[in-house]
């Protein structure tokens, strides 16, 4: 939930530091942090508000320059935004400083074991324990590494920590549970960080680490062990972007960056993916065949944006495997006691591979028997790494907190599961599986056309600035979609903005309708499945009967809708499953716009974080 960066080398390490928080500032962004190690000493700033607050104050009192550093943005869990809470915490002699990410479970309970031995606390947060035991153990091990390995045994919960100590200025030590941290390993210097974004400028070269372990930072390399002190196993790996990936690009905002990606993210994701006969090649999802062909149920947990893919996943598995398919928020899975077994697939599916509530969903499935599979777009990141397989999404890196192509590739990877679910256990035929393929293939010039007729979506949505409430209806794999504008337009406009099932519509949300009321319609295609369609015209004409003002998506070709749309938005004729591939873009540029209309930090929504590290 927070962002991280820890660096020594040879670079002025508040530059690094800031540079790195910068880009990490989608993590958190109601506070920031830094200290440097000068002079036989250790400097700190910090301050509430975004990180400019902390470069402003910084300007004004400048810190010493250094080589060795640790910075912090914060997203609030103990303790409000204020000065004081921002990170890093200092001990008592202000010799050691600490950053950190996630939650201490047992900090009440240090916190007044450590005021008993006389120490002086002085924020809300539960971080500040943890310098003032680490100053203890530093008293007698005179080891920061050492001393981190000594605290965290006594710490409960998530949580990633960094800290320096003035007495060895050349070292920075970090340690992870269940929270993420990465290690950068450049020439002569070294990094850490809760993303790689925050040193992809400096070096490709990174370093996973695994649960539970301690990293000793310094300019020539790194030292892992555990929490024991033992010599832990590390995987490194090349981060394959570059720092351009995560920059603007020209662009106002980075979700405009992202939603202008999608025809490449898509592609991307089908990459390496199908064979030169157009079928379907998955070697990668190194998961048993068995495991495939014996599963008699498909589960999908997942939150937010993310959780809106697996329900349209569901259409998909269930239409073409037959495969029973529930989908679940990952966050009300584990504690209702699902029905779990060896035979049960859960596919995980997560933008971050961070996200707490889905990382203790696959964790309780796992050890329910069940075998999980994740769908993600974070190479290393914990949720594929505690899954059985994983099938990685491409869409880069994705820095915007509302997710935009995240999304869209996580729809083509469920697709392509599905399909290659259906391969496996003889449920859908070569030759069909290649049709829906050849379909596939063709959406990113789809989603690009899309793109480019936006203009009136644009003026719509400035249109619409001084409204209270937009409804989105949608049915079959519309529905999700209407859910997911819904999502997009409260966390970005701040507006109420709820998704109905348009069938529902009378068992009690067409009460909601008066007049001039924004209702947005997805329509099914009238091909295919026209039951649909002409229900949900219906739809139509109940709402806009009582006053509201249509808000049409229907694919081109389409006349039957166009006497009852106010306002009508073209998408490109696809197969029915596949719609929410480019029914969701005017959505998705809709929020963009009705949030910039209304003043709305687009890239950074109030009172949310890019990935929710905490349950
Ligand atoms: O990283 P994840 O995909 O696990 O994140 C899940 C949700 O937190 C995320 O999709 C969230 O709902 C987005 N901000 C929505 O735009």
């Amino acid at each position: 939930m927070c962002g991280i960066v820890g660096y020594v080398g040879g670079q002025s390490a508040l530059d690094v530091v800031i540079a790195g928080l910068r880009r990490l500032e989608y993590r958190g962004y109601d506070s920031a942090g830094v200290a440097v190690l000068a002079d036989g000493g250790l400097a700190a700033a910090k301050k509430a508000g975004k990180l400019v607050n902390l470069e402003k104050e910084l300007v004004e009192r400048p810190l010493p320059a250094g080589v060795t550093g640790i910075g912090h943005t914060r997203w609030a869990t103990h303790g409000a935004p204020t000065d004081a809470n921002a990170h890093p915490h200092l001990d008592n002699a202000g010799r050691v400083a600490v950053v950190h990410n996630g939650i201490i479970e047992n900090f009440a309970a240090l916190r007044a074991e450590l005021a008993g031995r006389g120490h002086d606390l002085g924020s809300e947060t539960d971080t500040e324990v943890v310098s003032h035991l680490l100053a203890e153990a530093f008293s007698s091990s005179g080891d920061l590494a050492e001393s981190m390995r000594q605290v965290c045994r006594r710490l409960e919960g998530a949580f990633t920590l960094v800290a320096v100590h003035a007495d060895e200025p050349d070292v920075v030590v970090g340690a992870r549970r269940n929270s993420p941290l990465v290690v950068g390993v450049g020439q002569g210097e070294s990094f850490l960080a809760s993303d790689v974004a925050a040193f992809i400028a400096h070096t490709r070269s990174a370093i996973e680490l695994g649960q539970d372990q301690v990293v000793e930072l310094r300019r020539d390399g790194v030292t892992v062990t555990d929490f024991a002190g033992d010599p832990a196993e590390v995987r490194s790996y090349h981060i394959d972007w570059d720092a351009s990936a995560a920059e603007k690009g020209g662009y106002d905002y980075f979700m405009l960056k992202e939603i202008a990606e999608q025809p490449k993210a898509v592609a991307d994701t089908l990459l390496g993916r199908i064979d030169a006969q157009g079928a379907l090649t998955m070697d990668e999802l190194r998961i048993p065949q068995s495991v495939l062909r014996e599963a008699d149920k498909v589960v999908i947990v997942a939150c937010g944006t993310a959780f809106h893919a697996g329900l349209i996943a569901k259409y998909a598995i269930e239409h073409w495997t037959r495969l029973p398919c529930e989908v679940e928020l990952a966050s009300e899975f584990r504690y209702r006691d699902p029905i779990l077994d060896r035979r049960t697939l859960v596919i995980a599916i997560s933008q971050s591979g961070e996200t707490m509530d889905t990382l203790m969903a696959l964790r309780h499935a796992r050890e329910q028997g069940a075998k999980v599979l994740a769908v993600c777009n974070t190479n290393g990141s914990t949720i594929p790494r505690e899954s059985d397989a994983v099938l990685y999404t491409h869409a880069g890196p994705e820095v915007a907190v509302a997710s935009t192509k995240a999304f869209l590739t996580q729809l083509v990877a469920c697709y392509l599961l599905a399909l290659y679910l259906g391969q496996r256990r003889g449920t859908k035929w070569g030759d069909e599986i290649r049709a829906v393929i050849k379909d596939l293939s063709q959406i990113a010039g789809e989603v690009e056309r899309v793109l480019e007729t936006m203009e009136p979506v644009r003026a719509l949505a400035r249109s619409l600035a001084d409204k209270g409430t937009v409804l989105f209806l949608g049915r079959h794999v519309g529905y999700p979609v209407a859910l997911e504008g819904a999502l997009k337009l409260k966390e970005l406009a701040y507006m109420h903005a709820e998704g109905f099932a348009a069938g529902e519509l009378k068992h009690g949300p067409i009460a909601l309708i008066e007049e001039d009321l924004p209702v947005v319609v997805v329509v099914p295609s009238p091909r295919g499945r026209s039951v649909l369609h002409d229900k949900i015209v219906s739809n139509i004409q109940e709402i806009r009967a009582r006053g509201a003002r249509t808000i049409v998506i229907a694919e081109e070709g389409d006349e039957a809708v166009v006497p009852y749309a106010d306002h009508l938005i073209r998408i490109p004729a696809t197969p029915t499953l596949l719609q929410p591939l480019v029914a969701t873009v005017p959505l998705q540029v809709f929020a963009c716009e009705l949030a910039t209309a209304r003043g709305n930090e687009v890239d950074q929504p109030r009172n949310l974080a890019k990935s929710v590290t905490v349950e």
